[in-house]
């Protein structure tokens, strides 16, 4: 991809992006139950070890979602029927599922406008880096949040879209927030346009942990960079060997949930947020939910938010599914 085709639209200037981590690290660390938002994982290292989670073994997700995808690729075209199709995807990757899917539909002789979509302008070149040229296929990052970006491309064009929002990204949305951001999915897209949303099903409670545990140590790597990142952006004096990763199941919930736990009483000192933090022996910092779905759970969501179920793709040990939704209006 040529950088110069790349929309830039950055909502925030660095020093208000650094405000506000500054604002949610505040808030987070004064609440009762301590917490920090799981956006700040991705930094460039927390990107870089993310990558090395989804090719783990014992983090099934990305290669089972891969193998679904690989073999519906063919089918989409025709589900969709369209000679020309804008293909978005919210949140950049590695491009490699993507690519599959626009693969899908240069087979069947359509054309494709690509738009990923991604705050980082990081992602969206290490993505233009991953993407094979055709010339059928033109490509366009747009560097954004979400909907804003979604407004951009709705101004730029008039074919009909496919959204898509893999690697289940919808389950770091607790069960109130995914209404809401599908609901605005919705609201920015036009009559039949289409989404393909990738969800992690429930399954036996080993198989999660050992993917949120996995034995390289890389989400405990991941976890922990958070408080890197507050360290190095803002002055803390965390010791990261004081503090341990704890990822588990919660079966009520249906999610997985990660922290990192203060292995020994401890203050921390933050210098740009001029304070210190207590924390007691073995207190939390919940930083992730990734939700967990039954067929039930996604086929509820689509009805509630606005959309028809056109087809559930799942593997053969039903561990995953990709679900095609069209937008009713
Ligand atoms: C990005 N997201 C879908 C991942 C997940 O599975 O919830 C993030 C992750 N956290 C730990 N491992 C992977």
């Amino acid at each position: 991809m040529d950088l110069s085709k790349l929309i830039i639209k950055n909502n925030m200037e660095g020093n208000s992006q650094k405000d506000q981590f500054a604002i949610d690290v505040l808030t987070g660390l004064c609440a009762k139950s301590k917490n920090l938002p799981a956006k700040y994982f991705y930094d460039d290292t927390g990107s870089e070890v993310f990558q090395k989670i989804t090719k783990h073994e014992d983090y099934y997700l990305t290669t089972t979602e891969f193998k679904i995808l690989n073999s519906i690729k063919n089918q989409l075209p025709e589900v969709i029927g369209e000679k020309e199709i804008d293909i978005i995807e919210l949140g950049a990757g590695d491009g490699h599922k993507s690519q599959l899917i626009i693969d899908g539909f240069l087979n069947a002789n359509c054309k494709v406008n690509f738009y990923p979509i991604d705050i980082s302008e990081k992602a969206m070149v290490m993505l233009s880096q991953n993407m094979v040229s055709h010339p059928n296929l033109t490509v366009k990052g747009v560097v954004a949040e979400y909907f804003d970006g979604l407004r951009l491309v709705r101004n730029q064009s008039k074919n009909k879209q496919l959204v898509l929002f893999l690697g289940s990204n919808i389950g770091n949305f607790d069960r109130i927030q995914n209404q809401g951001f599908l609901r605005r999915l919705w609201m920015s897209l036009n009559a039949s346009d289409s989404v393909l949303l990738g969800f992690d099903l429930k399954k036996d409670v080993s198989i999660l942990t050992a993917a949120y545990n996995d034995s390289s140590g890389h989400t405990r790597e991941f976890n922990l960079n958070i408080l890197r990142r507050i360290n190095a952006e803002l002055g803390g004096n965390f010791n990261i060997d004081k503090f341990k990763h704890f990822g588990v199941y919660n079966p009520v919930l249906g999610a997985m949930e990660s922290y990192v736990l203060s292995t020994q009483e401890q203050d921390v000192y933050v210098s740009e947020l001029q304070r210190a933090f207590h924390f007691d022996a073995y207190e939390p910092i919940h930083l992730e939910y990734s939700f967990k779905f039954t067929h039930g759970d996604i086929e509820f969501l689509c009805q509630q938010t606005g959309f028809e179920l056109i087809k559930q793709y799942s593997d053969k040990k039903e561990y995953f599914v990709d679900s095609l939704w069209k937008v009713v209006k």
